[in-house]
Formats: C-alpha cells, structure tokens, sequence
C-alpha cells in the first residue's frame, strides 16, 4: 500500500472516529461472545463426581436392563459389577444371533448364551432374547443356503424353534424379527428375498407355537427419527395384527444422537404405536453425543445436554399406554459398539473408569419421576 493511501484511510478513520469506535467496540463484543462459547463447547472438560446412592433399577417399576456380553462379565470385575448391581433385565449383545449361537448347519453354540441365562437366574434378572430373525450376523451357511422357498422356511423355522425351545423356561420375551423395513419398504435381506415379505408373520408364528407364553417384538432402529419409516412399520405391523400374528410388541432401538434427539417426534411416535394396542419396549439405547466427531474430549457442555436427552428419552417414553422395559445398548463409553463403528463417543451412562456420569443420575431421576 502506498503512503498516500494509507494516509487517506488513516484521515477517513479521524474523521469518522465515533463509527470506528463503536465498530472495533461491536467486534470486540462479539469477538468474546464467540470465543467463550467455542471454548465452552469444545474445551472445558466435564467435572464431575457422581455417587448413585441406590441401584438405578430400583427406581422403576418396569425391568431397566442392559446389553452384555458373557466374555466382559468373565474378565471385568467392573463390568460385572456395575451389570448386575444396577439392572435386572439382561439383553445378550451378541451371543444368541444367528451367527454366534448356530455356526454350522444343526451345529448350535449354546455355551455363551447357557452361561449368560444361568447368571441371570442366579442374580434373579430376566433375559430379554435377542434376537431370532436379522440380515446381519448371519452364518455363513445360511447366507450361502442353497434349496427352494420350501426349504428357506424349514431353516429359519427350525433355527427359530430350537433356539427358543431350549430357552423356553428361562426367556419370557425375545426379539424375533430385527430391522425388516426401510422408510417406505421391506428391507431387501435373504429371508425377504427367499420367503418373500410373509417371512415376518411365519416367524412370529413360528416362535408363538415353540412358546405360547413369551412375549414377541418386532425390534428396529431410528423410528423415534424417521417419520416414514416409523409411519410404514406401524402400518405393516398394524396389518399382521390385524390378520392375528403374534406381535406383542414393538422395540425402538434408540440409538439417539444429540444431533436428531427431538421429544415431540419421539411423543408422536409412541403415539401412533399406542393405536396398534400393543407393547412398547425402549430396546438399546444409547445417545451418542459426537456423531460428527467433533469433539476431542467430553466436555461439560456435552455433559449437560446429555443430561437433558437421558430424562427427556424417560419421560417421553412414559407416554407409552404400556411400556414394559428400558434397556441401555451398553454399560460404559469405553465399551459401546459406536466406539467401534464410528469413534470417539460418550453414549453410555458410565465412563471410561467404569464411575457413574451426571446422566445417570438425571436417567435414573427420571425413572422415579415418570415409570
Ligand atoms: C451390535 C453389537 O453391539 C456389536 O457388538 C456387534 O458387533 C454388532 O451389533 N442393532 C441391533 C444390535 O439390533 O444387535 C446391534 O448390536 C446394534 C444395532
């Protein structure tokens, strides 16, 4: 810049003091403003000391479970612990999908899924079956399955009956069908491409007649935030009950992210699931809290949100004409399987050293305020 520029600008500034002056003031202000809200957000770490003074289960009247995995409760003190003081219902992670627990065609893996359902007994927990029927952690026999339709629903009706059967005195309600429809369709899985779409009714049949008393979920994801899907399972669910199916109830998975977390949808859709009459279970949940990644740390801004989502998920749910359990999709950040599939992440009610978070507190407040 020359000098006699500069020297114009520096005599438009004299002349024009007072605007200057409010504009650098404006700047300044606003300036802060932001930095300390960035700086909230992203950098003040979450201090906390949580003390649960009494297990969390006990504060409902319905079962508060969680997901676990048999081979945590054998090798973590912690893990085993914090499962079995603060939950009485059980929901195995992974053991008793169709992969895990039926490996080779009529070869069944029973051990893990054995030990899980003696534990629960012997600490007067229930297990919730998860689950009969998915398109994922399948065998590789079964997806390379060779035969007719016929011969489609042999295999998946006797993979169905055998599993409950063997747990016919132990599990009182199972998953049977997970994740089947998209937003405006049948999801496209083997079972919907070698049955056809009736494969969801003969499954609930199927798991009916190997034990008339359990109660049978259709289990699947993101129906507290996708409106059409949640509009599409209602009304196919709402068709098979009409035709008489088994379906006692519907799991919302609930993986949550503080990005979609919305109450008022969540309350519209348990609303349109009360006009089927039939149960309503919130089934995994967690609220992940960095979906984007932004975050580096868990920040006392994330902390307190999480807060807010963990009671309002309760008290949106106690909106259920029938709500018959809640269960988290995990028992500490450092374990959850968004940790795994997406990253850093604070979904959980405990953290990394296994200590309670503020969440669990407003989770388990809510529980005495609203179940
Ligand atoms: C997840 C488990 O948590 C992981 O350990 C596993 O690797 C993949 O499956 N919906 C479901 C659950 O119904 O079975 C899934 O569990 C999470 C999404």
């Amino acid at each position: 810049m020359g000098k006699k520029s500069f020297q114009k600008i520096a005599s438009t500034i004299r002349s024009h003091k007072k605007i200057f002056l409010a504009i650098l003031i404006v700047f300044i202000i606003t300036g802060s403003l932001i930095s300390f809200l960035l700086i909230n957000r992203y950098v003040v770490p979450a201090d906390y000391d949580v003390s649960l003074s009494e297990p969390i289960y006990t504060s409902s009247n319905i079962p508060i479970g969680v997901a676990v995995e048999p081979y945590k409760l054998k090798s973590s003190e912690n893990y085993k612990t914090l499962a079995t003081t603060h939950f009485n219902s059980f929901t195995p992670e992974n053991v008793m999908k169709m992969g895990p627990i039926h490996p080779q065609e009529g070869e069944y893996n029973w051990e893990d899924a054995d030990f899980l359902v003696e534990y629960a007994e012997n600490n007067s927990m229930q297990i919730h079956g998860h689950c009969l029927v998915w398109h994922e952690q399948l065998p590789d026999w079964m997806e390379n399955y060779d035969g007719t339709s016929q011969d489609w629903k042999n295999m998946l009706k006797l993979h169905i009956q055998t599993v409950v059967n063997r747990y016919k005195d132990n599990i009182t309600s199972w998953d049977v069908v997970n994740e089947a429809f998209l937003s405006h369709d049948y999801r496209d899985t083997i079972w919907y491409e070698h049955i056809g779409a009736d494969y969801i009714k003969y499954a609930f049949q199927w798991a009916h007649e190997a034990d008339p008393d359990a109660s049978l979920y259709y289990n699947d994801f993101s129906l507290c935030t996708n409106i059409p899907k949640l509009d599409f399972t209602v009304e196919k669910l709402g068709e098979l009950i009409g035709e008489g199916v088994p379906i006692h109830g519907l799991g919302f998975q609930a993986h949550l992210t503080s990005q979609s977390f919305k109450y008022d949808i969540i309350v519209d859709a348990i609303n349109k699931v009360n006009q089927l009459g039939i149960d309503i279970r919130v089934s995994e949940l967690d609220i992940s809290m960095n979906l984007l990644g932004c975050y580096q740390k868990y920040t006392d801004y994330i902390c307190k949100k999480q807060q807010e989502f963990y009671s309002d998920v309760v008290r949106a749910f106690s909106k259920a004409d029938s709500l018959t359990g809640i269960t988290l999709w995990g028992i500490h950040d450092a374990g959850s399987w968004i940790r795994y599939f997406r990253g850093l992440d604070w979904p959980l009610l405990f953290d990394e050293e296994f200590n309670p978070k503020p969440c669990a507190l407003s989770f388990q407040e809510a529980l005495i305020q609203y179940t």
